[in-house]
């Protein structure tokens, strides 16, 4: 007969079929480590508050470490009948030690053992998506730099805007990843307080000293309220919050590339390796890669969805919808690391096409700084926006640039306009002309650059430095 953590209770085995529906095993495997790692703390506090004998602690201590390296759930484990990994770790220890490993679930529950252990997971797990946030920053900035003073149109409502640096364009990427690198350490920050101690919503009556067992398993703090604690999951929400906002972000950029790369614009083109062939049109070369990122999006934000929602009508104390919260976890984990890596190795196959993404970057764009002329001149911007705006109508209507007006028609739109205007309004003035320090000012943009290049050495240390 199949028996469970709690089967004393009952009279009758479970429903095999609703057993298995409420069995967690096949996903929280995933928290093995993280279950033994806490068990074997759990132990060391239990002797610490004089509940084991520090001789019988030890010998849990040893059969868990050696369950850590000899225990970790094959297939076979998998398909047999433990309902989760937390009976999965205690049957293999009961199994080792008798009455010893019956002992350590004293003044612990479940509830507070998953959430520590979700939380360890997190601990560890969140600075490896961090390192490959920086590596697809690295990629995004070694485009930059090999750019140079390249140009390209920048858009607004996907209309050519104005001229910018190439480079301005892939560090625009480059600000709002770095904003996810630090959400994710917000994320793992939240992650970062310890559970146990809460037992199964009142506390334990045992005298764990819970600030040892907190410094014993790397947590900075203790949690503040057994009850909240028992069914707070916010630190899981916050890590789907920070991975859903940089899956938008990827699917950003691949939308960006996507258009870039595509033959309207050709701005860049992508590499053969990366790219997929259509079974019937020959000619075609698409981004599948890239799509693929913006397709999972979808999934990270319906995860966090997913978890809120379980989360929103929840009463106090732990209730078992809150099982939801791992594979939401995981599998957001997984889109958001194969999506990082996937977009990494598009950034670095990326080649730009200098004249073109010029000769995009030139012609009517070039309106504002035709009209800051004017302005440099005493015009009233508004007037000179007006006097440009005719200009620009006269253009279109001819299918003509400002390049080819002649001393007389510039003339003819306003007597402030002499000669120099041609020079003045080019792409590369345009850029140059710029102020501000996030604006493409050639020197904005090198100094940017410069910047997170430290910031990326500061955070992805050489490989040889890595323990
Ligand atoms: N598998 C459960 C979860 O993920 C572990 C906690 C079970 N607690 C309970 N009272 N049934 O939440």
């Amino acid at each position: 007969m199949m028996s469970t953590l709690w089967s004393g209770r009952f009279d009758t085995a479970p429903d095999r079929e609703t057993f298995a529906f409420g069995a967690s095993f096949h996903f929280d495997c995933r928290l093995f480590d993280d279950d033994v790692t806490g068990s074997r703390a759990w132990a060391r506090a239990l002797a610490r508050a004089g509940v084991l004998e520090a001789e019988e602690a030890a010998r849990i201590d040893a059969a868990l470490a050696d369950i850590l390296e000899h225990g970790r759930p094959d297939a076979v484990a998998l398909a047999g009948d433990d309902e989760d990994v937390h009976s999965y770790v205690e049957r293999l220890l009961v199994e080792r030690l008798g009455d010893a490993g019956r002992r350590l679930h004293t003044g612990r529950s479940r509830n507070e053992q998953v959430s520590a252990d979700l939380r360890l997971y997190l601990l560890r797990r969140i600075p490896r998506l961090q390192r490959a946030v920086a590596q697809l920053v690295d990629a995004l900035a070694a485009q930059a730099a090999a750019a140079g003073d390249a140009l390209m149109p920048s858009f607004t409502h996907l209309r050519p805007a104005q001229p910018v640096l190439v480079a301005h364009f892939f560090l625009a990427h480059v600000a709002a990843l770095r904003r996810d690198f630090d959400r994710l350490a917000a994320a793992r920050a939240d992650a970062d307080a310890l559970p146990l101690g809460s037992g199964a919503v009142a506390g334990t009556s045992y005298p764990i000293d819970v600030e040892a067992l907190a410094r014993d398993l790397g947590f900075r703090r203790v949690v503040a309220n057994s009850i909240d604690a028992s069914s707070d999951r916010d630190f899981a929400a916050g890590f789907l919050f920070a991975a859903s906002l940089a899956m938008v972000h990827l699917s950003r950029v691949a939308e960006d590339l996507i258009i870039f790369c595509g033959d309207e614009h050709r701005l860049f083109e992508l590499s053969d390796a990366l790219s997929t062939g259509s079974s019937m049109m020959p000619q075609k070369k698409n981004p599948d890669p890239l799509e693929l990122v913006r397709g999972k999006t979808g999934r990270a934000l319906g995860h966090l969805v997913g978890l809120l929602t379980a989360m929103k009508g929840l009463p106090s104390g732990y209730n078992k919808d809150l099982q939801e919260d791992k594979e939401a976890v995981f599998d957001a984990e997984d889109t958001l690391a194969g999506s990082l890596s996937a977009m990494r190795a598009v950034v670095a196959g990326l080649t730009l096409d200098r004249s073109r993404a010029a000769a995009a970057a030139s012609g009517l764009l070039l309106a504002t700084d035709v009209a800051d002329y004017l302005v440099g001149r005493g015009v009233p911007f508004r007037r000179a926006h007006e006097i440009v705006g005719g200009l620009v109508r006269k253009l279109v209507a001819e299918r003509r640039e400002f390049s080819s007006l002649t001393p007389a028609e510039w003339r003819a739109a306003s007597d402030r306009f002499d000669p120099d205007v041609v020079e003045r309004a080019t792409s590369r003035v345009s850029v140059r002309m710029k102020q501000t320090p996030q604006s493409t000012s050639p020197e904005a943009v090198a100094a940017s650059l410069a910047g997170v290049r430290r910031w990326v050495a500061e955070v992805l240390p050489p490989v040889s430095q890595l323990c």
